[in-house]
């Protein structure tokens, strides 16, 4: 077994509640464990910079609780260049930083890999992104607290929508995947989802529509994935009040409002138990692996894997919605 003795943890990417919850978890694991941690600040532009702060037990009380990230969050366009990986090993050599914990989604994961290739460095990965697509785990953390912001915004505006006998057009984040919307799209009773997993034509989503209209609802909520194919909910919306000006449409696009607020339960339990489990992988001398939840327990899914294939949504939801919605 390789001792390590000091370790290195950041964030990357777009932020996610319920990062905090694991930074805790790998500061207060690596302490328990006799390893010093070192925080690194922007992830790993601040690697590249050496921007490290000492990590103690007391500095991460109270974060539990708390969205953002208290390390910051950066895209790095420098660590993708092996120059800038050069200098990042080297801040690790002066530091004696011996491993790395990295919070984030694929592009962390993909910068970590390369990383760990060229330097041999160990590396441990925690999904992080309120986008829930990556392979090989459940969940990732955030996820469950954006579900929960949308749902409780799309439940305003379906008051205001019931109001006025409106039709929304609400666009939420998922620059890829379906996974936000369509869980969203089910907790709000959405009369429909468009997820870029599956394409939906114009006359469908009508039909759709007009089933509720002959139903006498008085709104109709359609949530669209950022990612969606038919170019998102202006576009849409657009298309469709061509062919029914009849329709009183309104569209709200989320934002980023979906990646604030405080972790929910279910996000910092998952945080907790990810960022215990990132540590104690590299305890057993694991490298270059994601660690995640699959039905309830720990895994560890080499990096190669999770990057390289896609995670499917549950098109059973689909059907779910089918029979709901009318
Ligand atoms: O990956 C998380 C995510 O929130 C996506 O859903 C979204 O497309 C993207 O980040 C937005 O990134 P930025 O914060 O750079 O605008």
């Amino acid at each position: 077994m390789t001792r390590i003795k000091k370790i290195g943890v950041l964030t990357s990417g777009g932020d996610a509640p319920g990062m905090n919850a694991a930074i805790r978890a790998v500061v207060r694991t690596a302490l328990y464990n006799n390893i010093e941690v070192v925080g690194i600040r922007q992830g790993y532009e601040g690697l590249i910079n050496g921007d490290f702060i000492e990590m103690s037990s007391y500095g991460v009380s109270n974060i539990i609780g708390k969205g953002g990230t208290i390390l910051f969050s950066a895209r790095s366009e420098e660590f993708r260049t092996s120059e800038g990986r050069k200098k990042a090993y080297d801040q690790m050599l002066a530091n004696n930083m011996d491993a790395l914990v990295v919070i984030g989604g694929d592009g962390t994961f993909s910068g970590a890999r390369v990383f760990t290739q060229e330097y041999n460095i160990p590396v441990i990965g925690i999904p992080g992104t309120i986008d829930n697509d990556l392979y090989g785990t459940d969940y990732t953390i955030g996820f469950d607290t954006a579900l929960n912001t949308i749902t409780e915004a799309v439940d305003k505006i379906r008051d205001t929508a019931n109001a006025h006998n409106r039709l929304f057009f609400i666009e939420v984040m998922g620059r890829d995947a379906g996974f936000v919307a369509l869980r969203s799209g089910i907790a709000t009773g959405a009369e429909a989802i468009l997820i870029p997993e599956r394409e939906t034509h114009l006359q469908e989503l009508e039909a759709y529509l007009e089933q509720g209209y002959q139903n006498n609802k008085s709104s109709g909520i359609v949530i669209v994935a950022e990612g969606d194919k038919s170019g998102g909910a202006y576009t849409i919306a657009k298309e469709l009040e061509k062919k029914h000006p009849e329709y009183d449409i309104r569209v709200s696009i989320l934002g980023h409002m979906q990646r604030g607020g405080a972790p929910t339960a279910f996000d910092r339990v998952t945080a907790s138990t990810l960022g215990v489990a990132a540590v104690e992988a590299l305890l057993d001398d694991q490298k270059s692996i994601m660690v995640g939840i699959v039905n309830g327990e720990v895994t560890h899914v080499p990096f190669n894997k999770t990057i390289k294939n896609k995670k499917s949504v549950k098109l059973s939801y689909l059907h779910i919605h089918e029979i709901l919605a009318l």
